[in-house]
């Protein structure tokens, strides 16, 4: 079964997996024993100090059912599964990956879900328009340069009167007691982080009067999420009847 049907994995493209996905986070996207305990909610619940199922929550209150949406990067846990639930089987939902691991992990869990997977690098643009895009939790991860490249082709991919969703992390407020463990952890683990803590999101956006932008944090502004709706531009408006008086 190859393209035009749901939770087919798309490969015809040579993708090059970049650096920083093997150099650091390829113990978690390539060793499958790693993904399997990461794809537990319960770890998910740990590792987000209890924050993950809220995020997911707050993520699917900005998706429709029945409409077209695109998730750049494969997340552990349900996020997946249920955002495919809200949008229904009336509706389109494409996950894309750089990594093939990742992809297969993905569509083995979810092989009864409506979800088409694509292996693609959303550093390069994307062809298709969407009424939703999601980042959940994939900025912090990028470096500086790809982080820019990857907002942009999101925002770029939004169709008229669409949103893109960016959920990840922020800096947290100075009475965030964590943040004496979560530098020392950062700088290890994720060392890109600080710069999106110091970086709003719509500052990476080249066009970023084409859209309307929202924000708002959870956990003493430890998490945030970015909702930017894409103006209506007015010639795409529906005119409006002349007054019979
Ligand atoms: C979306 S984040 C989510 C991980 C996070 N720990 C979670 O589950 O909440 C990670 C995913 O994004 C993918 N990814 C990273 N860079 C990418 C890129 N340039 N294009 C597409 N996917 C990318 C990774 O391969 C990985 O599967």
């Amino acid at each position: 079964m190859l393209s035009g049907k749901a939770n087919v994995i798309k490969n015809s493209k040579i993708v090059k997996e970049p650096l920083y996905v093997s150099e650091l986070y390829g113990f978690m996207y390539h060793k499958g024993k790693i993904g399997q305990l990461m794809d537990d909610d319960r770890v998910q619940a740990l590792i987000s100090c209890g924050f993950k199922k809220k995020l997911v929550e707050e993520m699917l209150e900005d998706i429709d059912t029945n409409s077209n949406v695109l998730q750049i990067g494969c997340t552990f846990g349900s996020q997946m599964q249920k955002t495919a639930d809200k949008i229904g089987r009336y509706g389109t939902y494409v996950v894309i990956d750089v990594v093939q691991e990742q992809l297969n992990r993905a569509r083995n869990q979810l092989i009864d879900k409506k979800i088409d997977f694509e292996l693609h690098d959303a550093r390069k643009p994307l062809s298709k328009k969407y009424d939703a895009v999601i980042c959940f939790m994939l900025l912090h991860e990028l470096p500086e340069v790809s982080r820019r490249k990857v907002i942009n082709n999101a925002l770029d991919a939004v169709k008229q009167g669409g949103k893109a969703i960016f959920i990840d992390y922020n800096k947290p407020s100075d009475f965030n007691v964590l943040r004496f463990i979560l530098k020392p952890f950062n700088r290890l683990c994720f060392p890109f982080i600080e710069k999106l803590w110091e970086t709003p999101i719509k500052n990476y956006a080249v066009h970023n009067n084409h859209f309307v932008w929202d924000k708002k944090t959870y956990g003493a502004r430890m998490f945030q999420k970015v909702v930017a709706v894409r103006k209506v531009s007015d010639e795409k408006k529906p005119e409006s009847k002349p007054s019979f008086y």
